[in-house]
């Protein structure tokens, strides 16, 4: 096993062989822009990582976990447009930069081109990989969808927000993990397994994902802080605000998230101050950690080492305790 920046190091030397300069350049440059803007690289790395841990070459894995890195990239270029959002890692979103259309179709160039990786495997590999993403792909666009049409309603449950986060977000993390333990010619069952790991992984990250997007420091997170806020999103810190409120807030509550106040300032601060007044930021720090702490469980039904276990734990608390 290689140290968690080692996998991040030859993951994206790489990415960077991966750029090309073709033309129509406002096809391509968009697409070099996002893929070269960094990341965290986080779901490329449990690829690899996961190949690994599996007695598998990570070297094997590289071209699975590009391809998950610019399907993921590729669903950023499009979410962006759909949250309107100005801010990437701390640059210009694609559609701002340059419009939407050409993030619509650079987007469209880069979920083709994430499934052209999976050409340089051999038939019963590249089967089973397509198959994965193509159940995982349809339900991230499901998610994607469940969260629009949450934006315009006023009675979304916690089990619906959870399967909304679950198939918008947790999904492709447990398939960039299944992905290396496919590489790997795990069996089925530790195949079942690791996927578990990195959906509940997942859940937890886009938990974490939610917190950061009201209460991180504008400095570091590079993305627009209140931009859930802005769009009505019905995050787990607005839901369990409901939860936890008297009818006067929330009443107050419901009124603000059906705004579109064309200066969001003091509606992204009124909501703050309910979400932390009301409970509702402490409890999503103990769900993100509920979440993690079902990942770490899941890992014991796993006849890994120790010492692999160890490295998937340590990868799950970084994430946990991130600040971007
Ligand atoms: C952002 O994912 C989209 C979500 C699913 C929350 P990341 O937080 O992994 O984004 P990058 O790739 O590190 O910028
Ligand atoms: C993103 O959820 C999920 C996908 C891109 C599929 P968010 O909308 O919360 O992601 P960010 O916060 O813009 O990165
Ligand atoms: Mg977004
Ligand atoms: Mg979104
Ligand atoms: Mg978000």
């Amino acid at each position: 096993m290689l140290s968690i920046e080692k996998y991040q190091n030859e993951f994206i030397d790489y990415l960077k062989a991966y750029s090309i300069e073709k033309e129509p350049k406002n096809l391509y440059e968009p697409i070099d822009y996002i893929l070269s803007l960094g990341g965290k690289r986080l779901r490329p790395v449990l690829t690899l990582m996961t190949t690994d841990i599996f007695n598998g070459n990570y070297k094997k894995a590289l071209d699975a976990a590009l391809s998950i890195e610019v399907f993921h990239n590729f669903s950023l270029v499009h979410d962006d447009i759909m949250d309107d959002a100005p801010l990437r890692r701390g640059q210009q979103t694609v559609h701002e930069k340059w419009d939407v259309n050409t993030g619509i179709l650079s987007g469209d160039a880069m979920l083709i081109m994430a499934y052209q990786l999976f050409e340089n495997y051999k038939p019963k590999i590249f089967r089973a990989l397509a198959e994965l993403f193509s159940k995982t792909a349809l339900e991230v666009c499901e998610g994607q969808q469940y969260d629009v049409d949450f934006e315009t309603r006023n009675n979304v449950t916690i089990p619906e927000y959870l399967k909304m986060i679950e198939y918008k977000t947790a999904v492709l993390v447990g398939a960039a993990m299944k992905m290396g333990a496919i590489v790997a010619d795990a069996s089925d069952e530790d195949q079942h397994h690791i996927y578990e790991f990195g959906r509940n992984l997942g859940i937890a990250f886009q938990l974490q994902d939610d917190y950061l997007d009201a209460f991180g420091d504008p400095k570091t997170f590079g993305k627009q802080v209140g931009g859930d806020i802005i769009e009505n999103k019905k995050t787990y810190l607005y839901l369990k605000a409901l939860e936890f409120s008297t009818q006067e807030t929330n009443a107050k509550l419901e009124a603000l998230f059906s705004s579109n106040p064309e200066d969001p300032s003091a509606k992204v601060e009124e909501a703050k101050a309910i979400f932390l007044d009301s409970g509702a930021a402490d409890s999503t720090k103990q769900a993100i950690e509920v979440y993690t702490a079902k990942a770490f469980l899941g890992l014991e039904s796993l006849d890994i080492s120790e010492e692999k276990k160890t490295l998937l734990k340590v990868f799950g608390t970084k994430l946990m305790n991130r600040t971007v």
